[in-house]
């Protein structure tokens, strides 16, 4: 593992001048950066991020930004659970040298930008049909953060596996120079991937929720024992959904693991992706299958 090269306390910046000023410290002394792109409300599935961010880099950056332009008309943007003073703690647990947390009027001085990043294709389906505008959203501000820091590898989870393909889309087809690693989903106990969301869950929807990641591998382990025909496997998974309580199905697809486009019969990599109303929380989560032997 990378030690932290110097003994210097964890810097919180705000404003994007001194993040600059920062990461062009960083590059002078020639640091290899990591970037870990995040809305707060941290837990261990985002530290994750970091700690594979510590492991490749000499310099971590976090920046905390919930992107006011990534949530459409009715969604939680401003309900997003917002945990300052414990993301920070957690960061400096981490080793983070850098949280970069930038006031909206900063990120975005005339309300909306003029400019914006769109990728298309992959942002089609799945997520991207059931949230318009939010790609975008999600590639305009991450192009912003890489701009304000020019890091050398940015650090995303394959929980939203959508957002990691559409990212790594983007840095190759505008020729980024920075390196995009994906990282493994980090799990409760019972299954439920960690998301700032679920904290919007009640007890008796929280336990509910296991549904979603046991539908998953009940559906892998029919793939494992043969089927491969994409409407079996998908009627098995909402069966197993629609039976453990009320929730509103937004779309169970097994798709391309690299053009998202669905499959109608598993024959090459694949990933399965589901996003499930549960009590009005939205949940997503997603499994990789390989073609059965
Ligand atoms: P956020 O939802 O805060 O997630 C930040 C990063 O943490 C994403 O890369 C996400 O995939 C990862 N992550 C979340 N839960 C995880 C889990 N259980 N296991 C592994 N990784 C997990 O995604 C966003 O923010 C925003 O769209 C952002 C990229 C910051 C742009 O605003």
């Amino acid at each position: 593992m990378n030690l932290r090269l110097t003994d210097n306390p964890m810097e919180l910046l705000q404003e994007i001048d001194a993040c600059r000023l920062a990461m062009a410290r960083l590059r002078r002394d020639g640091r290899r950066v990591g970037l870990v792109p995040t809305m707060g409300a941290l837990h261990d599935g985002h530290l994750s991020l970091v700690r594979a961010a510590r492991k490749m880099c000499d310099a971590v950056v976090v920046s905390i930004f919930v992107n006011p332009t990534q949530f459409g008309p009715g969604e939680d943007f401003e309900s997003y659970p917002k945990t300052t003073e414990a993301d920070l703690d957690a960061c400096r647990s981490e080793m983070v040298d850098f949280v970069f947390s930038p006031k909206v009027s900063a990120m975005y001085p005339d309300g909306a930008d003029m400019t914006s990043v769109h990728v298309s294709g992959l942002t089609e389906g799945l997520c991207g049909a059931s949230r318009p505008g939010h790609f975008d959203g999600v590639t305009t501000i991450v192009s912003k953060l890489f701009n304000i820091i020019p890091a050398d590898a940015a650090f995303f989870g394959e929980k939203d596996y959508q957002q990691l393909m559409v990212i790594k889309q983007m840095v190759g087809d505008l020729n980024m120079p920075i390196e995009i690693v994906g990282c493994p989903i980090i799990r409760e106990k019972d299954g439920l991937a960690l998301s700032s969301r679920n904290a919007y869950l009640s007890e008796v929807e929280r336990m509910q929720a296991q549904c979603l990641n046991q539908s998953l591998m009940a559906a892998c382990e029919k793939i494992t024992s043969g089927q491969v025909v994409v409407d079996e496997i998908r009627d098995g998974i909402q069966k197993i959904i629609l039976d453990a309580g009320p929730a509103e199905i937004d779309y169970i697809e097994i798709v391309d693991a690299v053009s998202l486009t669905p499959l109608p019969k598993i024959d090459r990599p694949a990933r399965i992706c589901l996003a499930v109303l549960i009590g009005g929380c939205r949940l997503i989560d997603n499994v990789a299958v390989d073609v059965p032997l």
